[in-house]
């Protein structure tokens, strides 16, 4: 159980007696931040408040089910989420529980900043204007409704927190099926009108803006998507000449996931997401930084096996020498496919090791990780039962906790820098490959840093998000 205070500084005041400032963040869900959890109130009259649980809605219709891929899902995500705000639907907006929830508690203890996990995304945001219109029209977007991510923003900023726009442009969380009924120039238009909209509504309370996520195929080509398909592959360089334009004094980033490793195991994925963004800033393209996501699988082989320290630091070293500032933007650490006595070292060590090398780097500037606790994981929803964060689901403190801190203290003055670790090689001195007590695959694939293998490389093209192909 969490309490703030004890067992020592909290993630964010270690991170505040470093010698450079690092965003340390998370990734922030509405349900948990503003309703407490199922089992956390006992007190009825705090419960009387809550309207019930609406139906499980298909509200945005992505990810509505743990068996359902995104791509079964068809229910056009505009559609649902208008139909239950507009039938007033309670929601886990509509309440203001009378405490601050464990989760609240736990997030602003720990974190400096918050990333919107879903709610500030193009489909929950932007709502279908012709629902009942006559068949034959075309079908239209039309107003916004950011009151659900106004809610998470503004409490956010109340608490001295730094908000991560996220994301712009993604065509999975896109109105796909609308844009699909468009003409290229309509598609043009409505994709600027949403940058626009969405970085208008904002200014002044985010200043930093993932405006492109997940444009890179698994093999490194461009994925297919509708953006592409409509617009050429110039779109990426539109889209940040459309957020400059909407916010000059905006930060604005390239996301992508597979890719945190030079030389490692997605090293074609790597070298086009650097190839790329060489190219963005080549062209003048206003861009500023890049997160590499770091959904990490410790019991992953090939391709979904995590890099080490070394490639990491190498990663960003090569992407600082362009200029760009580097984050780690949706860091969690999946252990269930793991033998259970390595679970916990493996995550520890992921997460320790990779933050200790990545904070060495000068153009590295922060550290998120995709949730905190593992009471609330996408994982879950998407994969299967599993434990990737650093807190449990009571909201207790991890090895996996102790080792992201340990790592956070590198820089601290009088500590050690890079805290030990493998920096310039993957094996130690006894010979051991880096995570040889907890790796599945034998172990001489380590020191073969090109070990992705072309077959491994994914589909050309695929607009599939990567980790959906693990
Ligand atoms: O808020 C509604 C809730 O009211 C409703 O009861 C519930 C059940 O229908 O759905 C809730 O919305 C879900 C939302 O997550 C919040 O839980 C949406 O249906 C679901 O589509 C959404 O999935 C998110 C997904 O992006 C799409 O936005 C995941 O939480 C989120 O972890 C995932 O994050 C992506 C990054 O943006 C990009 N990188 C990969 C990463 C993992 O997929």
């Amino acid at each position: 159980m969490y309490e703030d205070g004890i067992d020592g500084d909290s993630l964010k005041e270690v991170v505040a007696k470093g010698i450079k400032y690092i965003d340390i963040g998370a990734a922030v869900l509405p349900k948990p931040l503003f309703r407490p959890d199922v089992d956390e109130v006992d007190d009825d009259d705090l419960l009387e408040n809550i309207p019930n649980e609406p139906a499980d809605s298909v509200r945005d219709g992505i990810y509505r089910s743990s068996t359902s891929s995104i791509f079964t899902n068809t229910l056009d995500p505009l559609v649902a989420s208008t139909s239950s705000r507009e039938a007033g639907a309670p929601d886990e907006f509509d309440i203001a529980p009378k405490i601050p929830t464990r989760y609240a508690r736990t997030l602003r203890h720990e974190f400096n900043a918050v990333v919107v996990e879903h709610h500030l995304k193009w489909a929950p945001l932007c709502v279908e204007t012709n629902i009942a219109g006559p068949a034959q029209e075309p079908r239209r977007l039309g107003r916004y409704d950011f009151h659900h991510a106004d809610a998470i923003v503004d409490w956010a900023i109340k608490h001295n927190m730094k908000v991560k726009g996220h994301v712009l442009v993604w065509h999975v969380t896109s109105p796909t099926e609308i844009l699909e009924e468009m003409t290229p120039e309509q598609v043009r238009e409505q994709l600027r009108r949403h940058i626009f909209t969405t970085m208008a509504h904002f200014r002044g309370r985010i200043k930093v803006w993932d405006v492109v996520n997940e444009a890179l195929a698994p093999d490194g080509s461009l994925a297919e998507n509708i953006f592409y398909r409509k617009l050429g592959p110039g779109y990426i360089e539109e889209c940040f000449r459309w957020a400059h334009e909407a916010d000059p004094d905006a930060m604005l980033l390239y996301n992508d996931n597979k890719v945190e490793g030079m030389n490692g195991p997605n090293k074609r994925k790597a070298d086009a997401f650097f190839h790329l963004l060489a190219g963005l800033v080549k062209n003048g393209v206003p861009i500023h930084g890049c997160g590499i996501q770091a959904h990490f699988n410790a019991a992953g082989t090939g391709r979904n096996r995590p890099p080490t320290p070394r490639m990491v630091k190498n990663q960003i070293h090569r992407l600082g020498n362009l200029g760009l500032k580097v984050n780690i933007s949706e860091m969690d650490v999946r252990v269930s496919q793991l033998p259970p006595n390595l679970r916990q070292i493996a995550q520890r060590q992921i997460y320790h090791d990779i933050v200790a090398a990545a904070l060495t780097e000068p153009a590295f500037d922060g550290i998120w990780l995709w949730g905190f606790t593992d009471r609330h994981t996408w994982v879950t929803h998407f994969y299967y039962d599993d434990e990737p964060l650093i807190f449990d689901e009571e909201y207790g403190r991890k090895e996996a906790y102790y080792g992201l801190r340990d790592a956070l203290s590198s820089i601290v003055p009088g500590e050690k820098f890079g805290a030990g670790v493998l920096l310039d090689t993957d094996e130690d001195e006894q010979g051991n490959c880096w995570g040889h007590q907890w790796i599945q695959e034998p172990v001489e694939d380590c020191l073969d840093a090109s070990f992705s293998k072309p077959e491994n490389d994914g589909v050309v093209g695929a607009d599939r998000p990567d980790w959906e192909l693990t």
